[in-house]
């Protein structure tokens, strides 16, 4: 029988300097050393934690998500001093990356210790690791004294959080709690990369970009990007993600655009269009958001999934994209909306 609980909330204010003493913070760790999962903000995105030594507590995380059981999770760090919890060693490769990006959004694949859940790591001999730049977060894992596995607090498949209210929305009285620290900054999530082979490869874009990493390890100690799909190496990226209700079409040319959102009206569709503030006045379509600049494409992130979500408020049948370059955090957006579309047309 499925077990009923009325989901907690607590309002902390991130700025506030004495989180560690926070009644709302004691709680909220108390309930995750209990095998609990409790819902916090990072930079990123919100994510679902859950005591990552424990196989009760992972398996209400997948159970709360509806998440498929062989895509692994990130175990959240507040301190370095964990790595040698969590992980058997840290290859050279990845040093000056912790050292420039972490605490940040930058989640970085190393061989598991056997304390660890399997049921976190999907049975992998790896486990991604990431040191979240967020106050709340930081006093929550240390105060939880314990590495916290967090995927992002959403149901399986539907656009990543961004606020508290979004994880209200999904998972209402299917988790112990959730601690509002208000609107989370980046937006997209962190940046997934594999340093157990020669080079860093990317595995998922994010909060981190490829230029930062070429800048931080050498260009020459970065994998380039193959045209070839390969095997999928993080199991994740297989599922389709981060989807409205309504079809998304992911549009590369404007014409096509305007010839899209005529189309889908003529057939009596309720249409929407996903732009940015340049070009709100642009469109006639039934609902018409602007999600950031494309002048400053971090605005376009961190809006990215709360106009995803919108549209869902709005019932559209049909949701019209525009494309950005994929050069900085484009390159994370625009895989997003390649994962989030029903259909790429050119
Ligand atoms: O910003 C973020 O990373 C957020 C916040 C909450 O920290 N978390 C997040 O978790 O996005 P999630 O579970 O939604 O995405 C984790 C990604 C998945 O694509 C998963 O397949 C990959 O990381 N991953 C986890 N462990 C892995 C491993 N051992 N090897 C390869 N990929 C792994
Ligand atoms: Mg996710």
């Amino acid at each position: 029988m499925e077990k009923i609980v009325k989901t907690k909330i607590w309002t902390v204010d991130k700025h506030v300097n004495n989180l560690l003493d926070s009644e709302a913070i004691a709680e909220a760790a108390r309930l995750l050393q209990e095998n609990e999962v409790v819902a916090f903000p990072t930079e990123t995105v919100y994510g679902l934690g859950g005591n990552a030594y424990s196989d009760e507590a992972i398996e209400k995380i997948f159970h709360a998500k509806g998440r498929p059981s062989d895509n692994p999770l990130i175990v959240h760090i507040y301190s370095k001093k964990q790595l040698h919890d969590i992980a058997q060693h840290v290859p050279k490769l990845a040093e000056p990356l912790i050292d420039s990006f972490w605490p940040g959004p930058l989640t970085i694949i190393l061989p598991k210790t056997e304390a660890i859940s399997e049921k976190a790591t999907a049975g992998l001999a790896t486990v991604a690791v990431r040191m979240p730049d967020h106050p709340v977060a930081l006093a929550l894992l240390e105060k939880a004294n314990v590495p916290i596995a967090a995927p992002s607090a959403n149901r399986s498949g539907k656009p990543s959080p961004t606020t508290a209210q979004h994880v209200l929305e999904d998972l209402r009285d299917k988790i112990a709690g959730i601690v509002d620290g208000g609107k989370t900054d980046v937006g997209v999530e962190s940046t997934v990369i594999d340093v157990t082979g020669s080079q860093i490869e990317i595995l998922r874009p994010g909060g981190i970009t490829r230029e930062q990493i070429e800048a931080a390890a050498g260009k020459e100690n970065v994998k380039q990007q193959s045209s070839i799909i390969g095997a999928v190496k993080s199991p994740g990226m297989k599922y389709t993600h981060y989807s409205p209700n309504a079809p998304l079409y992911l549009v590369l040319s404007k014409e096509r655009i305007y010839e899209l959102i005529a189309e889908e009206k003529a057939k009596g569709k309720r249409v929407g269009v996903l732009t940015t503030e340049e070009n709100i006045d642009n469109y006639e379509a039934d609902c018409v958001f602007a999600c950031g600049k494309r002048t400053d494409l971090a605005t376009v992130a961190s809006q990215l999934y709360e106009s995803l979500r919108q549209f869902d408020v709005e019932e559209v049948d049909v949701i019209i994209s525009e494309a950005f370059p994929k050069e900085g955090i484009g390159a994370a957006i625009m895989n997003r909306l390649e994962k989030a579309a029903a259909k790429i047309i050119q």
